[in-house]
């Protein structure tokens, strides 16, 4: 055995035994990241597998105070479109959300998530319409609306259909997407809730929400 081949040998065990470590504290480093941003057990909501950018919008909100993309930010938020002359799928989603806020009212924290109507139909929405038809069900919840424009650029960033229906008396109804786009406090598009709307499951997915991101 000569002095290189024993060299040879060294230097193989130690780099084992640098691997070794090496993929230990990367075990470490991976369990500490993981334990700082757990993952939330969610009962109903639908996430992505990493949250999406929403690009910048314009809106108007029933208060008359402009609502932008930046605006997002700061805490959960809610986002359900639609238009305040629905006969069915808006009343319905209220009034749901509307438990599911009575819920996170319970537990103290509605400051931290935020429920947004925006009406897709601003020709018959003006601000009065849409701040006395979500005041009905909450007074919180924030309502908004903005041009044609803005609204299709909006909702085709964060995948809603809505298409307008002529109907039998010469007016018009307005079909559209039935779920609940769920962003987060950075005001990226995070997930979704989609109908049925059970409040027990949806408020508690919200508060899990909430605490994965103190
Ligand atoms: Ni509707």
């Amino acid at each position: 055995m000569n002095i290189n081949h024993v060299r040879g040998r060294i230097s193989a065990t130690w780099l084992i035994i640098v691997a070794a470590v090496a993929l230990a504290l990367g075990l470490w480093a991976g369990s500490q990241w993981l334990s700082r941003s757990p993952v939330p057990d969610l009962k109903t909501a639908v996430m992505y597998p990493a949250a999406l950018a929403v690009p910048d919008f314009q809106l108007q909100r029933a208060d008359g105070k402009s609502f932008a993309a930046t605006d997002l930010r700061g805490q959960w938020t809610i986002i359900f479109f639609g238009f305040t002359h629905c006969p069915d799928v808006c009343p319905t989603t209220l009034a749901a959300f509307k438990q599911v806020w009575a819920k996170l009212a319970e537990r103290g924290k509605t400051d931290k998530a935020r429920f947004l109507f925006i009406s897709v139909d601003p020709e018959r929405d003006t601000p009065e319409q849409l701040a006395r038809y979500v005041a009905f069900f909450n007074k919180d919840f924030v309502a908004a609306t903005g041009t044609n424009a803005e609204l299709t650029r909006l909702t085709r960033a964060l995948g809603i259909l809505y298409l307008r229906v002529p109907d039998q008396s010469g007016g018009y109804s307005i079909d559209h997407s039935a779920s609940a786009m769920i962003i987060d406090p950075e005001g990226r598009r995070a997930g979704m809730f989609r109908p049925p709307f059970e409040p027990d499951a949806v408020s508690a997915d919200i508060l899990a929400l909430i605490d994965s991101s103190r």
